[in-house]
């Protein structure tokens, strides 16, 4: 059974262990498979100067294995898009403390396409916006190759290009603006069959986020407003 954990800064000590295969399994599908040899490093492990202190990372485990992995930045720091592909969004930088930029989404080759569950990218995509509406986020910025649009088109992300798209090492790239709703996040649920949040959030108990409500129709009446986790109440929903 595979469960999303929420890993920031505040936790990171707790999966401190799962750092190294993770950046060395960014290096097999971005660098060897992917063949992205901008990010490729001697030492067998893809990092870049925004896997800071202030990213935030969705590890999905499965029996304690790394199986696939998503990285969210916010924008009020230096970004891929601010720094890298500026030339992708023709309205100027984003900086808001309320749009994080997603990046580095990843299966293992094996666990691709999978179809016994929910496949892991869409569990992937349903755990970030679960985790952007907890943390009061309203958007997701991303560079990505123009073949996630159609996947998104089918997943019900809403999407808004920030500009053209250009042809990069034989990639045609885009950025995009992604609207993070709950609206978007109970429809993939429904999708997927899930009925509740998924994120694991050990040992994030000081962070303040909404509670998300159950989505089973039988648990709770439509218009239950989410209840406010403070900081230091003590919840820990996973
Ligand atoms: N170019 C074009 N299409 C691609 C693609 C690529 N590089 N990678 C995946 N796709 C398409 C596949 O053609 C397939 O389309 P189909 O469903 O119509 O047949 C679909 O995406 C499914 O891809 P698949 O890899 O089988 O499984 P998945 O949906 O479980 O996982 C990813 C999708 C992107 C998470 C997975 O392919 C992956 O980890 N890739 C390597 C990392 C990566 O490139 N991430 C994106 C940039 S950060």
């Amino acid at each position: 059974m595979s469960e999303i954990h929420v890993v920031r800064k505040d936790n990171r000590q707790l999966y401190e262990s799962y750092f190294d295969p993770y950046f060395r399994l960014r290096h097999e599908i971005y660098v060897k498979q992917r063949k992205w040899m901008a990010l490729d490093r001697p030492d067998g492990r893809e990092i870049d100067q925004f896997d800071t202190d202030e990213a935030v990372y969705l590890f999905c485990l499965d029996e304690g294995r790394l199986i696939g992995a998503m990285r969210a930045v916010p924008t009020v720091s230096p970004t891929l898009m601010s720094e890298i592909f500026p030339s992708l969004n023709i309205r100027g930088p984003i900086h808001r403390p309320d749009v994080y930029e997603l990046s580095r989404i990843f299966v293992i080759p094996e666990r691709r396409g999978e179809h016994a569950g929910p496949r892991l990218d869409m569990l992937l995509l349903t755990a970030i916006m679960e985790y952007g509406i907890s943390t009061g986020l309203t958007g997701f910025s991303i560079v990505l190759e123009s073949w996630w649009l159609p996947r998104f088109e089918r997943c019900g992300w809403k999407a808004h290009p920030l500009g053209l798209p250009e042809m990069m090492d034989g990639m045609s790239v885009l950025a995009v603006l992604v609207d993070c709703d709950e609206a978007t996040w109970t429809s993939l649920c429904g999708q997927i069959g899930l009925s509740k949040p998924t994120l694991t959030w050990r040992g994030l108990n000081g962070v303040n986020r909404r509670a998300l409500p159950d989505l089973s129709p039988l648990a709770r009446p439509a218009a239950q407003p989410a209840r406010l986790i403070r900081r230091d109440a003590g919840d820990h929903a996973a």
